[in-house]
């Protein structure tokens, strides 16, 4: 685990965004893992801001997010495929046929999740992937408990993400409790991870990540066992260590 402690969010998120610059510079057809939760959000914008200088381009691209709520699909607001278009897509010269994102109305949603699987396979797998961390640990939606070698799967939310989460949804509407979302083990094997975490909410989880026993109690440690794990945190967020 390489642990990059900058100043502050601003800093967190140029220092991100230039290692996905990198890799689509050196590789056009770059295989991204992508991720939503309000930490990405200044790194994509970053993203944009380079490629509208033409600095990358993302015409080549493939990518693939971690998760989505299951029982939402694409157009609602608060669904991921709805952040990941607002977000970065509608603002880059990416093909949106390229983008995948768990499919949230999926009839069949543990067929649906072997078919994310073998789309990953078979695109080569992922070259870099994005994530942030749960003030719990987890990773995309691996909640703790979850398998260190789970695959992409249905996986019920904690109380305290559904909480967390509450913030991005209006009083009285209906909150996904369920999900799809990538596994620790499809996670692991990107061939380089970075994740970033900013504030001091995430001190806790941040200090269990990098210095705690690898455990299902903290889904995020199993990074420890990753050969290019870069985790990218402000000194807010470091303050734990
Ligand atoms: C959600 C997402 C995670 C994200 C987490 C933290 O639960 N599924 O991928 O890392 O939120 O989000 P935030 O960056 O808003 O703290």
């Amino acid at each position: 685990m390489q642990i990059v402690i900058l100043k502050d969010a601003a800093a967190v998120a140029e220092y991100g965004a230039q290692i996905f610059i990198d890799q689509i510079n050196r590789k056009q057809d770059s295989v991204l893992g992508l991720a939503t939760g309000s930490t990405p959000v200044a790194l994509y914008q970053e993203l944009i801001k380079a490629n509208q200088a033409n600095k990358v381009s993302f015409k080549q691209v493939t990518s693939f997010n971690l998760d989505e709520y299951l029982g939402l699909d694409g157009d609602h607001p608060q669904s991921y495929r709805y952040f990941m278009n607002e977000q970065l897509f509608n603002h880059v010269d990416i093909d949106k046929s390229n983008t995948f994102v768990p499919p949230g109305d999926a009839q069949n949603p543990i067929t649906a999740c072997k078919m994310y699987e073998n789309k990953i396979s078979q695109s080569g797998g992922v070259d870099v992937q994005l994530l942030g961390i749960g003030r719990n640990g987890h990773i995309g939606f691996n909640e703790p408990s979850s398998s260190l070698a789970s695959r992409t799967r249905v996986k019920t939310l904690t109380k305290e993400t559904v909480e967390d989460n509450a913030r991005f949804f209006a009083e009285g509407e209906f909150q996904p409790h369920l999900s799809i979302t990538m596994g620790i083990g499809t996670i692991l094997e990107a061939k380089k991870v970075v994740l970033l975490a900013t504030g001091e909410n995430k001190a806790d989880a941040v200090r269990d990540m990098c210095e705690g026993a690898v455990s299902a109690v903290c889904p995020a440690s199993a990074l420890q066992f990753h050969q290019d794990a870069v985790i990218v945190i402000d000194e807010a967020a470091a303050s734990k260590l």
